[in-house]
């Protein structure tokens, strides 16, 4: 069956119960994936883990003003609609969800939501209100949507870590589920924003992960600061001096990680490469 594309709230709650009560006759289960298009293999590998888990399989793409700062550029934000929704139809999605601006945040719209501990720290030390961003749209996604499941890259760590938290502490009756972060045959985990590297900066950026599994593999035998510095050092040998934060913190709670407990230790990394921003992490 072809994928069916809804722009509108009604719309939505009738094609979730068209498919809801479709052929299979059950209360069929339903996936949600929430994206910002630009369609990538990370995206695509959400679609599949979602439909492992689930009957119905929703995916959206809104590019959340609420999310982006001032001085980060919202209009510029890659768009590819018809490649997206062809992507998503090939990788099984029932539904793509693509709601204007108004259709999330109607006129008198005033409500934020805050996680304010696991947001205060690493993307969200820099790019304040960022995460109140995400949360605020992602509650509404799952709400408007009713799903099930709702799938989020590991890519995003900590975004994955303040969703789990907000559903949890908002009762949504929703099961969140992670996915590994997609790399590209050298290590890069892939991003919407590697289409803005040029060749010769991707051979930079294919570093990034180079280093970080060399950190993984001493970090157990040296001290931390030992650790940082040597990803600083051979992040700077590879041409990468422009660093936002290099950290080493516990995976459940994103508190810091000490010497003396190394347990459940996650090493987070964003750099710069001109004005392209990367982020990554890996379990050590
Ligand atoms: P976006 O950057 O489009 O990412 C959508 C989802 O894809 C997120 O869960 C993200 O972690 C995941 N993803 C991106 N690259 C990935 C990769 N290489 N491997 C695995 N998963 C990857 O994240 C957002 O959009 C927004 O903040 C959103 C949650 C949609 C709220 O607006």
């Amino acid at each position: 069956m072809s994928i069916e594309v809804i722009r509108d709230l009604r719309g939505l709650h009738s094609a979730i119960a068209r498919h809801r009560n479709g052929p299979l006759n059950t209360a069929a289960s339903l996936a949600i994936v929430p994206t910002m298009g630009a369609i990538h293999e990370g995206h695509e590998a959400l679609v599949i883990e979602a439909k492992r888990n689930a009957n119905i399989v929703l995916a959206t793409i809104f590019v959340n003003p609420m999310q982006f700062g001032a001085n980060e550029d919202l209009d510029k934000y890659p768009k590819s609609e018809i490649e997206d929704i062809k992507r998503l139809e090939d990788k099984g999605c029932d539904i793509v969800y693509i709601p204007s601006t108004e259709t999330i945040y109607p006129d008198g719209f005033d409500l934020t939501i805050n996680v304010p501990k696991l947001s205060s720290v690493l993307c969200g030390k820099e790019r304040k209100n960022h995460f109140q961003g995400v949360a605020t749209v992602v509650a509404k996604l799952l709400l408007q949507s009713g799903a099930d499941y709702a799938i989020f890259g590991e890519k995003d760590y900590q975004q994955l870590l303040i969703i789990t938290s907000l559903v949890r502490d908002l009762d949504i009756p929703c099961q969140i589920i992670p996915v590994n972060t997609v790399r590209d045959s050298n290590g890069l985990a892939i991003s919407s924003r590697n289409q803005y590297l040029s060749s010769k900066q991707v051979d930079i950026a294919n570093n990034i992960n180079l280093v970080m599994n060399e950190a993984a593999k001493n970090f157990y035998n040296i001290d931390i600061s030992e650790t940082i510095s040597s990803i600083k050092k051979n992040l700077g040998n590879a041409g990468i001096d422009k660093i936002d934060y290099i950290e080493i913190r516990n995976s459940h709670n994103l508190e810091n990680t000490s010497n003396n407990d190394k347990s459940n230790a996650r090493l987070f990394i964003a750099v710069y490469i001109d004005e392209v921003r990367l982020i990554d992490n890996i379990k050590l």
